[in-house]
């Protein structure tokens, strides 16, 4: 992002796409790479050192539909009213773009409200999704070209918005110059990505894969913002993903700065998020995480318990490669998302197979992938634990609940 060398702080070894669960004829040519980490002592980002290509991740089979989750489609339809009072209440016939639109769980809101609104979304088959909601929707990536076509064809922008999908390019610089080129004098870049400082806190190391690039904090994001002639107005903490940033961006001096701001710097600082002794500890952190689970699922197995996984996330593809859990630990990972079901987990080639065989018959214990998710998880799980299931947790601590 600045251009400086990066300090490696931990390797999550060979890992596959986390969201490509595949076939069994498609084993033998299943893609991986060298998932490590580092730091830059300089701008304080956090990024991955390889990634794939992003055509292997975005696609035409891409399996993450935003809208699979209740929750999610609430907290989005809470923050499109609040970007509709807060920043387009006086604007006249305003233009909302969204990088990342997937099935339209946000933009559906803007356009039920009869605004100007475009998606731009690479993959084909949840964009249709979108697009078959009367989304107006782009099937293409966001970068240098869509941002002359999206001038030429829509002009500024009122605000420009996208939800875990920033931290997933790597053309971090390209991106945020087109970006302040879209954005109206007074237009408003509004972005949240998973943060850096709860990934510290919980050890919540499987926010690392493939997809996301980089771990954003805000001593970071100012950095990257001051480099495009942008500047953070105001951040706020969000409890999704497993605790993400939401960060307000506008052009220099175009809008009063929240105390907030300064207050998270502070406490990054405090945390030491601007220090590589901080993630020497998480590496140390990881790997008894490591060490607790594989040895709470060995014991369980010698136990003759039924361990099941819950919720093929795509952050359960760095869990199960990096402690090199199979389904000699795990039966088969309970999912409801049609495309992931009769296909296996990436990498170690777990069976995943529709929530009814969850149902029907409930294991001893649940490893709860979803973590992120708990609290609607749980919501609706009353029956299997009335029955004595129980789950394994693995966020912040190894444990069962
Ligand atoms: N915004 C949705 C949400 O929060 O639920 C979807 C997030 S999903 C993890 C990431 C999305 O970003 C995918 O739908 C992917 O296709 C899209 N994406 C990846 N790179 C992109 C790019 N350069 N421009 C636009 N969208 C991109
Ligand atoms: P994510 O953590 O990458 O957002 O993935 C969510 C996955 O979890 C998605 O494949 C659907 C699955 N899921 C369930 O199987 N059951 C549930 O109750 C929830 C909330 C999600």
């Amino acid at each position: 992002m600045c251009g400086s060398s990066v300090t490696p702080f931990i390797s999550f070894g060979k890992q596959p796409i986390a969201n490509g669960f595949l076939k069994k004829e498609d084993f033998g040519k299943e893609y991986f790479f060298e998932m490590q980490v580092c730091h830059c002592q300089k701008c304080n980002m956090v990024q991955l050192a390889e990634q794939p290509d992003r055509e292997q991740m975005f696609n035409e089979n891409y399996a993450f539909f935003s809208g699979t989750s209740t929750h999610m489609a609430r907290h989005f339809e809470q923050f499109a009213q609040t970007v509709r009072t807060r920043f387009l209440s006086e604007a006249k016939d305003p233009l909302i773009i969204e990088m990342g639109s997937n099935d339209g769980i946000m933009l559906r809101n803007f356009k039920g409200w009869g605004y100007r609104h475009v998606g731009i979304e690479p993959s084909a088959n949840v964009a249709k999704v979108a697009q078959d909601q009367g989304v107006n929707t782009l099937v293409r990536f966001f970068d240098e070209d869509t941002t002359e076509l999206l001038l030429k064809q829509y002009g500024q922008a009122d605000v420009f918005y996208s939800a875990n999908v920033m931290c997933h390019i790597p053309y971090i610089g390209q991106i945020f110059k087109g970006i302040s080129r879209i954005l109206k004098p007074s237009g408003v870049l509004a972005f949240e990505d998973p943060y850096l400082g709860d990934v510290i806190e919980k050890t919540s190391y499987d926010q690392v894969y493939d997809e996301h690039t980089f771990l954003f904090s805000v001593l970071s994001v100012q950095y990257l913002a001051g480099l495009h002639g942008l500047e953070i107005f105001d951040v706020e903490a969000q409890e999704t993903h497993g605790g993400s940033m939401r960060y307000y961006i506008g052009h220099k001096g175009q809008h009063g700065i929240t105390a907030a701001v300064e207050n998270q710097v502070l406490k990054e600082k405090a945390l030491g998020l601007a220090s590589l002794a901080t993630f020497e500890q998480f590496r140390k952190n990881c790997e008894q995480s490591r060490a607790d689970l594989v040895k709470l699922l060995t014991d369980l197995k010698r136990q003759n318990k039924r361990v099941v996984g819950y919720a093929a996330t795509s952050k359960s593809t760095t869990v199960l490669n990096y402690c090199g859990i199979s389904s000699d630990l795990i039966e088969f990972i309970s999912d409801t998302t049609p495309n992931k079901q009769g296909k296996f987990s990436p990498g170690q080639h777990i069976p995943v197979l529709a929530y009814e065989n969850f149902k029907k018959n409930y294991p001893d214990y649940a490893l709860l992938f979803g973590w992120n998710h708990k609290k609607e998880i749980l919501e609706k799980e009353g029956d299997f634990m009335a029955r004595g299931g129980k789950w394994i947790v693995f966020v912040p601590q190894v444990g069962i609940e």
